[in-house]
């Protein structure tokens, strides 16, 4: 059993707690950190905290902690790491690690030189089906993954920091890009390098300063294309939604709002249906249990197992820099609106990977094209001649 800090009271550290707290779950917060007193204390009680505090220092200083889990605002993020790193405490930080690519390194440094377990918090590659889905891919079902596009939109976040850049580092790139580009990492191959992205991201609907939707394309190494679509303005829930293309098969993943669970009431459920949703009336779209179902669940399993086990993480720090170096470079494309190199002062994966080749030999001098049965029943077969180059077809 673990014993936790969690350090902030906001929707995040309710999700983490019900998910630590839940089934018969062995790790427990021991004491909550909230800038509010009264918030702290009724936290503190609807989830069974012994103790609470409006000091982060003390948090973090109780002896008990071994684990540090931040649930904060992003501008807050870095002094929490920092903070617990000193204390030699384990950190699990949620998403985005920083602001910037900037603040991300300053964390992954600060981790690092003091020897402290780290856990990059990023729920959406943890979900079941995700994680299904990625041992499908890793054991070759579905061949060379060569386009992986993620989506997450919903109508705008819930508190006004989000909606405030100087407090949230940007909008809707930042604050959901980082799990779409994440996700579709995961898919690619996290040793393969992003080498760099064009991003398109506005403005377009709520009057803000930073942008409400945003779109782009991460290039690897390899050749393979990671798609990102986020909004802040999309109408109707949350919209949680993978499309996974390898050169033999293909993965779609739909974790929210259409996931096979449907209902209609006339009358109304009585509050709330599931994040994000804008009616309770109607056709509605609940979640059976929502931690599990957005990969608190296994994220948590995985770290704490990791935490004990003294082992890795399957996401740390090293790979929430990672993604910030990535969004840092789609902030430049969007202005410049050109292909931008993604800039990563330290790289860890492979060096050098060879870009995906799926072309088959049909026969000694000929190469594959296509192969298709016509509705009449004939099989043709589209052929490339290997020293003409000459393309034609034929029946077998
Ligand atoms: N799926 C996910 O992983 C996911 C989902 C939502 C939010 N988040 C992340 O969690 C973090 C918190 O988001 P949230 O949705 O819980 O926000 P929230 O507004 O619901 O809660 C934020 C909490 O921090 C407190 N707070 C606000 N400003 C503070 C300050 N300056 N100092 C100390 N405490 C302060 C608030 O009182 C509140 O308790 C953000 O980094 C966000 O990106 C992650």
């Amino acid at each position: 059993m673990a014993k936790v800090a969690m350090l902030g009271t906001g929707f995040i550290g309710d999700f983490y707690t019900f998910s630590l707290h839940g089934q018969r779950n062995r790790d427990r917060v021991h004491i909550v950190y909230s800038r509010d007193k009264d918030r702290g204390k009724a936290f503190a009680a609807k989830h069974g905290i012994s103790r609470w505090t409006t000091s982060m220092k003390e948090a973090i200083a109780d002896p008990e902690v071994e684990v540090v889990v931040i649930a904060l605002p992003n501008n807050r993020h870095l002094e929490a790491v920092l903070m617990a790193a000193e204390a030699g405490k384990a950190v699990f930080c949620t998403k985005p690690l920083g602001c910037n690519a900037r603040e991300a390194k300053q964390m992954l440094d600060a981790v690092e030189k003091a020897l402290v377990m780290h856990g990059y918090m990023e729920d959406l590659v943890y979900t079941p089906k995700t994680l299904k889905a990625l041992h499908s891919v890793r054991s070759g079902a579905i061949g060379d993954v060569i386009w992986a596009r993620s989506r997450e939109t919903h109508p705008g976040p819930h508190s006004d920091w989000f909606w405030t850049k100087e407090i949230s580092g940007g909008g809707v790139l930042l604050d959901m890009g980082c799990h779409c580009i994440e996700i579709a990492r995961n898919y690619i191959g996290k040793d393969i390098k992003p080498v760099e992205v064009i991003c398109w991201a506005e403005t377009l609907v709520k009057p803000i300063e930073a942008e409400d939707n945003a779109l782009g394309w991460v290039r690897y190494e390899n050749g393979a294309i990671g798609q990102f679509e986020v909004s802040w303005s999309f109408r109707g829930g949350m919209d949680l939604r993978d499309e996974v293309m390898g050169t033999d098969g293909t993965i779609w993943v739909n974790n929210f709002l259409r996931t096979g669970f449907e209902m209609f009431t006339a009358g109304g459920k009585g509050g709330y249906v599931a994040e994000k949703a804008e009616t309770e009336k109607g056709w509605i779209f609940p979640v059976g249990d929502e931690v599990v179902e957005l990969g608190y669940t296994d994220m948590f399993t995985d770290m704490f197992r990791a935490f004990e086990n003294k082992t890795e993480a399957k996401e740390t720090f090293y790979d929430g820099y990672v993604v910030n170096e990535i969004m840092d470079a789609c902030y430049r494309s969007a202005k410049t609106k050109k292909w931008e190199p993604v800039k990563l002062e330290v790289w860890r994966g492979r060096e050098k990977t060879s870009p995906i080749n799926a072309i088959r030999d049909y026969d000694a001098g000929h190469l594959l094209v296509k192969e298709e049965t016509m509705p009449d029943g004939r099989v043709k077969l589209i052929l490339k001649d290997k020293k003409t180059g000459k393309i034609t077809q034929q029946e077998r």
